[in-house]
């Protein structure tokens, strides 16, 4: 017997025809004398009856079948009596009627995960089991649309005449600023391989060998401490073009954008995206991934609230820091104490000493600080927040970038809390102009922002001798619901740019010919100016997809600790491997 049919397939139009259907038992339900299965496949569940008496044979065998059995069967297709009917489904208007049934395989009892998704197991479980994990239609439908979207990508920038090339995964350490993952190399003892971080210097060295226009939807490896929205091994839909400015790329990847939530959820997307400077994103939302679906901005206080009795507020302007506000509209009635402290230990996660708030009751306020604020400046303070009645004041002072920052994470937890986000957007933007260069506390050093090729913008260019922490680079994120999807530069191209560049890094001749030296020396031959983009497979999907991480979107994932349960990697290896890795461990106990 060969399947007539998928079980998602089946309409009225079938009435009367006999069919065969193949797939696992879902649900079995005894009605007395009548048994139900519900046969799931790929393209969705077909409710099957057997009869004692027009089932035959098949009924006795239908008393052995447990979930998750694979069979195959034959039956004829009926109308549901009526009130039996699922609207919910596309086959809920018919029943098949069996006739034959042949047990195609069994499958062992109790499941180790309940495929329901109303008894979910904890994600670790689903994990380990994932092969019965991904049967779940939720999964499926995830790994469907995945599927649909990096289609519409490459189709799109194939059209638009951008040629996939591979890059290799056996590489050298690229510059993206996370631990790699490392392979050592057998033929070279003490040598090691890096898988790549991105295709970074491999897609800017196809530009100066004259591709033009090159993407690639490509695995990148990164060791670094994971989220709901990080994975060690991720997707990107990576992208680079020669003879381009900032514009030019964005101006493609909007369309890209629009191209596939247009193919794959028949979205409209507006485009072009509105844009905002990495200033104003970080002023105006504490963020540099903006959540634009509610307003709610930050409001600087700093000015209306000089000169008052409170030491704190004084000592933080005097070493030059700000003090920024957020005013919950009626924050008063849906706010208790409690939720502000919970909202403190947020603001503090984020390194802020504390989150002071301001109970707006009428013309007067209650709040810890009141005694020290003068008369004139709480009106200060009421006017440039626009408070009313009722409404609540949270403040942090701090230095710029932790006032933003821990008031910023504030704001998307009452977002969540009240209810202020309206989930059905689609609220895309660019972030531009960030700084060139970053402080790293851990490194006690500036470190390129985004990577030592991106290029400062032209008139910051002066800025890299004297004062290159002040410079601005011509780089980009792209925004989705307050998630960066994507993030990419116009990038150096000249000789004398990228030595600046690594001067302003510390970066020593020596260090940069050993890390990039294959890079700078294709750039002595005839270099294009060019840039490009990496967009985020797996969020961008994820957000589609309404998942909560991005571990919903990958067939395979890590867990939360960078274990792949169920495989169990990573693993010991043996002696003998060691050996001709020419390795030794040095670990308190071998592992298990
Ligand atoms: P960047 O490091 O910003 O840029 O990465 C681009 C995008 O990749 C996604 N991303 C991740 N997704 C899942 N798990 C991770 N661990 C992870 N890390 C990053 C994000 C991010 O915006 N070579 C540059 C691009 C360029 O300059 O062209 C790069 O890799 O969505």
């Amino acid at each position: 017997m060969k399947r007539t049919h998928n079980c998602g397939q089946l309409t009225e139009k079938s009435i009367g025809k006999k069919v065969v259907l193949q797939g696992w038992v879902s649900k079995r339900r005894d009605h007395g004398k009548l048994i139900f299965i519900d046969l799931r496949d790929r393209y969705g569940v077909t409710q099957v009856v057997f009869n004692p008496k027009g089932s035959g044979e098949a009924h006795k065998e239908a008393g052995k079948l447990g979930k998750e059995f694979v069979v195959q069967l034959e039956g004829k297709v009926a109308k549901r009596p009526r009130g039996t009917e699922n609207k919910a489904i596309k086959t809920g208007k018919i029943e098949v009627n069996a006739t034959k049934l042949e047990i195609l395989n069994t499958a062992e009892t109790p499941l180790p995960i309940e495929l329901d998704e109303h008894i979910l197991a904890g994600e670790d479980q689903r994990l380990r089991h994932r092969f019965l994990d991904l049967r779940r239609p939720e999964l499926q439908k995830n790994l469907i649309l995945r599927h649909k979207a990096v289609k519409a990508f490459r189709d799109f920038f194939d059209k638009e005449g951008f040629l996939e090339i591979e890059t290799p995964f056996l590489s050298k350490s690229t510059p993206e600023g996370a631990r790699d993952y490392l392979v050592p190399s057998r033929l070279h003892p003490g040598k090691f391989f890096a898988l790549p971080q991105s295709p970074q210097l491999f897609k800017q060295i196809l530009m100066v060998s004259g591709f033009d226009r090159y993407f690639q939807i490509v695995k990148c490896f990164r060791d670094e401490d994971l989220r709901a929205d990080r994975q060690p091994e991720f997707t990107q839909v990576d992208v680079e073009m020669s003879f381009v400015e900032t514009d030019d790329v964005l101006d493609v990847t909007e369309k890209a954008i629009a191209y596939v939530f247009k193919q794959v959820l028949k979205a409209n997307v507006k485009v072009p995206f509105p844009r905002l400077s990495f200033e104003e994103a970080m002023n105006e939302f504490g963020s540099d991934k903006p959540d634009t679906r509610f307003a709610m901005h930050l409001v600087d206080v700093t000015d209306e609230m000089k000169g008052t009795n409170f030491e704190i507020f004084n000592k933080v302007i005097e070493r030059g820091g700000f003090i920024k506000a957020l005013r919950v509209e009626n924050g008063c009635k849906a706010l208790t104490k409690k939720d502000v402290d919970r909202l403190t230990e947020i603001a503090k996660l984020y390194k802020a000493k504390g989150l002071m708030s301001v109970w707006v009751k009428g013309k007067q306020i209650e709040s810890q600080i009141a005694k020290f604020l003068p008369e004139k400046a709480v009106k200060k303070l009421l006017s440039k927040t626009k408070a009313k009645a009722n409404d609540l004041l949270l403040l942090v002072a701090d230095n710029w970038l932790t006032a933003c920052d821990a008031l910023g994470y504030v704001r998307l937890a009452l977002g969540e809390k009240l209810n202020l986000i309206d989930k059905k957007k689609w609220n895309f933007l660019w972030v531009l102009d960030f700084p060139l260069l970053d402080w790293s506390d851990e490194e006690q050093r500036w470190q390129a922002m985004h990577h030592p090729f991106t290029s400062p913008k032209d008139e910051d260019l002066k800025l890299l001798d004297s004062t290159p922490e002040k410079a601005k680079a011509k780089a980009y994120d792209l925004v989705l619901n307050g998630a960066e999807i994507g993030g990419g530069s116009i990038r150096i191209h000249k000789r004398e740019v990228q030595e600046k560049m690594f001067k302003a890094l510390g970066i020593s001749k020596e260090e940069a010919e050993q890390k990039f030296g294959f890079l700078l020396n294709a750039f002595k031959y005839g270099a294009p100016p060019h840039g490009g983009i990496a967009l985020g497979l797996d969020r961008i999907v994820a957000l589609m997809t309404g998942a909560e991480s991005i571990r919903e979107v990958i067939a395979f994932p890590k867990n939360k600790a960078a274990v792949s349960l169920m495989d169990d990697a990573p693993s010991p290896v043996s002696e003998k491997q060691l050996k001709e890795l020419s390795l030794k461990l040095d670990v308190e106990k071998a592992p298990q």
